[in-house]
This record gives structure tokens, C-alpha cells and sequence, in this order.
């Protein structure tokens, strides 16, 4: 043995033990698992040093073994089929990045149930079966961790689960869908169609194999769910989250928000009442434009959180791609290394929930806009103010603009004061039948 000068000579009598071996199954090589799988393979080292284990590569199941891959394995390492991937003996943690519930969820459920830890970057595996999952990963002391599901590489999960356990979570606002944060920026910034915008967010990867969950508002309901369920305690299924996509935003509607000073965002709201109910939705929004939200833009995905502790803290950063997300995995990936290496039983999480019920959408009580086309004709306005105020909503401001593409049509944009949603959607109703009024065409909330 040969030592440099300076270097300092240790004798020890404990026995090097080789570190213990990790071996990664991971369940799906798309966009997200080829990022996963290739910073396993060049960060090798940077792991060991960070959990004192050798992680490698167990089995990945893959769809087609026709593909062409981006990332260097041998072959027999690649199988179509997923329980090769559980029952391989060298899988110590299995790493589920398909997405959807099928297989997902039998696939994890049967990880969990032969005590093998599960990572998930999966929110609609998390929001629709987490509880589920957790329980089984609690009752076989194993780790069920999903920091990925959330805010892409916001570490959004360890700080609700964790940094702020100590406060009351009073209300969450977020920007919690890349995809649609995107879309609206493109629209807004480079006056492009939503088609073209969402074909740019597929090709950065930052929507889902099918868009349809993203652009609907699924994907962000989903996330809401996973944190609301944290942040309060409570089980709140996304099928109670009232749920609105951007598909009926247009380029007028950003002109027109612009010039009366807000941003349009899709905001995921969870906000708690003193007496314990819970108001939560997902829907298009018009933020006052010097609010932190309205300037998040792009992929960026932007968390606020009120507490009675905290006031307010905000996270940002970006919420979807194969590289942010691929930072959440590993964070996951390296606690439980280490808990496997230090023999740690995995944190369970709350069983006991709160009581508490939730807002019907009808009962919220917030500003409107309201863009709609009449005809160009004596009398219109008048109709129209008569009909809100039936049904007590008063108009804060008016735009009205002659249609240059249709004759004799003018375009009127209304802001109300602050209306109760049953009594403004009846309002809407009613000018739906009002003789000249030729569409409806958007409402927004206005969340201040
Ligand atoms: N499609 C998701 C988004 C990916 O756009 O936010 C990250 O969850």
C-alpha cells in the first residue's frame, strides 16, 4: 500500500463491510423513466456517497422491446412483464413511473404487500388510491413516497409532510399543471392558439402521453387532492373537487384581462373555514396581474400556503419534465436507502382523519368576468344590467367593442362585484335566453 506525502495513515481495527446493494426495479421507460434510469447509471457514485449503499439497476418493464432506447442496459435487464420486475430477486425498491391506475396500482399494491418500497411519480395513482396504498405500506413497514406527483422538483410533499407539520394549513393557492401554466403563458406572452401551444408543451414533454387530464384539469385535481389530503388531514376525493379545464379560454379573453389588469392562471384552491369545511376547486382564473402568481409563468408551477404559524410562504419552480421530476425520485430513492441501510422503519402516516365537509361550488361568493356577444342594437346594455340585477349582481366595469368580424355584433366584457355562483349562473342562464344575446362565451372567477 502506497501513501503520498501528507497523507495521514488510519489503522482501525473494524472490518470494512462492502456496502449493501440496492437493486432499483423500475416499472415503465418512457420520457420520465429514461431520465431516472440513465442519472442512476451516471450518478452512481454520488449515490453511494449520499446513502453508503451500491444502487443498480434490477428489471425494467417496458411496453415494446422493438424500441430503440436512450438509455444502456443489457438486455435481458428489459421484460414485458410487470411482475418480473416484483419478483425479481435482486429488486429491493421498485420505481412506478407508468402512469394511469392500470396495471399501476395492482403492480404497487403487490410490491407493497411483499415489502418491497415504492416510489411513485403517479398523482393519479396517489389521488385515487393512495390511501389505500399507504395503509398497506404502513401495516409491512415499508416506505410508500410520491414526492414526484406533486410540482414536478418542488419538494412540495416532504415540506407539507414535514416542514410544515407544526402549523394549521389554512389555505392553499397553486399552480400546480405545467402543461396548462404553459398554454396560457404561450397564449398570453406569444398570442398563439391554444393548439399551437399545447403541440409545444407536448414537445418539451411537459404534458401527459394523452393531454387530456392536463388541459381539463384533472391532472391539477389530482394534485390538489394529494396535498389537501396532507395539508388537512382529510381524504378528499378529486371527484368532490369541482373541476374546469382552459379549453374555452381564447386570445380575446387575455386582451381583455390584460387591459383590466389581471393575468389568467389555473388555479387549484383548497381553503379551510374556521368551522372545518373545506372549499376546493380547480378552474381558470383571473389574478390581479401584481400578485406573485400572475407572474409565474411557463412550465413553472407556484405553491402558496397560509398557516396560522407560518402567514404566508410560497414555493416555485418547474412543475413538469423529465429532469425536476427525476430530482424528486432520487430524493425519495435516497431516504429510503438510507433507512434500509440504518434498519429505519419508514414514517407511517396520520390513520385518523378529520371531520369536515365541503363547499358546493354554488356557494361561493366571488368576482366574475363575463365576456359575451350581443347584437349591436338600442337598448342592449340596459337588458342586460336588468338581468344581473334580478338576481342581485351588481357590475363593477364595462368594455364594450364593436366586432369587426361579424356586422352589427359588439363584443362586452363584465366584471361584477362580488356574487354568490348559484345566483350569477342563473343570471347566466337567463341572459342565455335573452332575445340578442348571441353567446356566452367565457366566464372566469376573479380570485383576489
Ligand atoms: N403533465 C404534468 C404537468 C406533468 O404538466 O404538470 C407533471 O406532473
Amino acid at each position: 500500500m502506497n501513501y503520498s506525502h501528507g497523507e495521514r495513515l488510519v489503522i482501525s481495527n473494524t472490518k470494512i463491510q462492502p456496502p449493501l446493494k440496492i437493486g432499483i426495479g423500475i416499472l415503465g421507460l418512457g420520457i420520465i423513466g429514461s431520465e431516472f434510469a440513465n442519472s442512476l447509471l451516471t450518478q452512481t457514485s454520488s449515490l453511494r456517497e449520499k446513502t453508503e449503499t451500491d444502487i443498480t439497476i434490477s428489471k425494467v418493464l417496458i411496453r415494446n422491446k422493438k424500441k430503440r432506447r436512450s438509455v444502456n442496459l443489457p438486455g435481458d435487464i428489459f421484460t414485458t412483464t410487470g411482475l418480473d420486475v416484483i419478483n425479481d430477486p435482486n429488486t429491493n425498491i421498485v420505481v412506478e413511473l407508468l402512469g394511469g391506475t392500470d396495471p399501476a396500482f395492482d403492480l404497487v399494491r403487490k410490491a407493497l404487500l411483499l415489502r418491497i418500497p415504492v416510489i411513485t411519480a403517479n398523482k393519479e395513482l396517489v389521488a385515487k388510491h393512495g390511501e389505500e396504498l399507504q395503509k398497506i405500506a404502513d401495516t409491512n413497514e415499508v416506505d410508500f413516497l410520491y414526492e414526484a406527483a406533486v410540482g414536478g422538483g418542488i419538494p412540495l410533499i416532504a415540506t407539507v409532510k414535514r416542514g410544515l407539520a407544526g402549523t394549521k394549513i389554512e389555505i392553499i393557492k397553486a399552480i400546480i399543471n405545467g402543461t396548462t401554466n404553459y398554454i396560457l403563458s404561450e397564449m398570453s406572452k406569444s398570442k398563439i392558439d391554444f393548439d399551437v401551444a399545447l403541440q409545444k408543451a407536448q414537445d418539451l414533454g411537459y404534458a401527459e402521453p394523452d393531454p387530456t387530464n392536463d388541459i381539463n384539469g384533472n391532472d391539477a385535481a389530482f394534485k390538489l387532492s394529494i396535498l389537501s389530503n396532507l395539508a388537512f388531514n382529510a381524504p378528499i376525493h378529486t371527484e368532490n373537487i369541482y373541476t374546469e379545464g382552459i379549453t374555452k379560454i381564447t386570445l380575446n379573453d387575455f386582451q381583455y384581462a390584460d387591459e383590466l389588469g389581471y393575468a389568467i392562471k389555473l388555479l387549484a384552491i383548497a381553503k379551510r373555514s374556521p368551522l372545518g369545511s373545506i372549499d376546493i376547486r380547480v378552474h381558470p382564473a383571473l389574478v390581479n396581474k401584481s400578485a406573485p402568481l400572475a407572474k409565474v409563468n411557463g412550465v413553472l408551477n407556484a405553491i402558496e400556503i397560509t398557516g396560522d404559524l407560518i402567514g404566508e410562504v410560497m414555493f416555485s419552480g418547474e412543475g413538469a419534465g423529465s429532469k425536476p421530476t427525476t430530482n424528486s425520485i432520487l430524493s425519495d430513492l435516497i431516504e429510503i436507502a438510507q433507512n434500509l441501510k440504518s434498519n429505519n422503519k419508514p414514517h407511517s402516516f396520520p390513520s385518523k382523519k378529520i371531520d369536515y365537509s365541503l363547499y358546493s361550488i354554488d356557494q361561493i361568493e366571488i368576482r366574475y368576468y363575463i365576456r359575451l356577444l350581443v347584437s349591436d342594437k338600442p337598448g342592449m346594455m340596459a337588458k342586460i344590467t336588468q338581468v344581473l340585477g334580478n338576481q342581485n349582481i351588481s357590475i363593477a366595469s364595462v368594455v364594450q367593442r364593436e366586432n369587426t368580424m361579424i356586422e352589427r355584433v359588439a363584443e362586452i366584457v363584465l366584471m361584477t362585484h362580488k356574487s354568490m355562483e348559484k345566483k350569477l349562473f342563473e343570471a347566466i342562464q337567463d341572459l342565455d335566453k335573452l332575445e340578442g344575446v348571441r353567446e356566452i362565451a367565457t366566464v372566469i372567477r376573479l380570485e383576489e
